[in-house]
């Protein structure tokens, strides 16, 4: 069954300042909200813990789709969940064993997703897609927001779609990094159903117009694909 199209703003792009106005500016537009929270050690920045999204929380009732770029989810992917993380998805090269962190996580009432770098091959995760509800194929080079989109992904987004349907799996296929109206395109027409995007939405004055502006390139893109 294909998914409804899904745009997650990046509140990595938001004035931290007044995180609960920021979500506030997209809420109308958008079903979810992603979460990058990053320590300093799998990438050399830091951002968020288990009190901020325990906060966001409070703030919104949106879905929170939360991005681990962190060298230990087995310890800290519980506390998210907790703090109210509707999902949370891990780097799965930083864990011994994580089909069974999979598991930990749905029983703890999460869903999970797990997510791969440019350079990683979906081979590292065949073995993980059969039990998990999110594949995020990272665009750019975890870290920062802002980055150019890499074009170079993108016959991995169509493998990985491609082994979605092969396999009957329903996993969605999320593309995270460089995000836009003029990039999100070449990935639906890939196979992604599931956009981040950050500076493309939080640059502008007016966040519910910057995500319809990219929602619709993304449908255009889908008319174009079935039709
Ligand atoms: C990068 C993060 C992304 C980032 C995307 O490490 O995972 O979610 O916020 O930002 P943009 O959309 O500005 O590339
Ligand atoms: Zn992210």
């Amino acid at each position: 069954m294909p998914h409804d199209l899904v745009l997650a703003p990046s509140i990595l792009s938001a004035d931290f300042a007044r995180l609960g106005e920021e979500i506030r500016t997209v809420e109308p537009a958008v079903p979810w909200i992603h979460v990058d929270v990053m320590d300093g050690h799998y990438v050399p920045n830091l951002t968020i813990g288990p009190p901020v999204v325990k906060a966001i929380r409070g703030a919104t009732d949106r879905y929170l789709d939360t991005h681990l770029m962190i060298t230990d989810p087995r310890t800290y992917a519980p506390q998210f969940v907790a703090a109210g993380s509707d999902s949370v998805t891990f780097h799965p090269e930083v864990d011994d064993d994580p089909l069974d962190l999979v598991h930990r996580l749905h029983e703890d009432g999460a869903r999970v997703g797990v997510a791969l770098k440019p350079a990683q091959p979906l081979s590292m995760v065949t073995e993980l897609l059969p039990h998990v509800d999110l594949l995020l194929v990272m665009t750019v080079e975890p870290g920062f927001g802002g980055q150019s989109f890499m074009h170079e992904v993108v016959p991995k987004i169509a493998e990985a779609d491609a082994w979605r349907r092969d396999h009957d799996a329903d996993f969605r296929l999320e593309v995270d990094g460089g995000i836009a109206e003029d990039t999100v395109a070449l990935t639906v027409e890939a196979g992604a159903d599931t956009f981040v995007a950050g500076s493309a939405v939080f640059r502008h004055d007016d966040r519910v117009a910057a995500v319809h502006r990219i929602l619709d390139a993304a449908r255009a893109a889908t008319a174009g694909a079935t039709g």
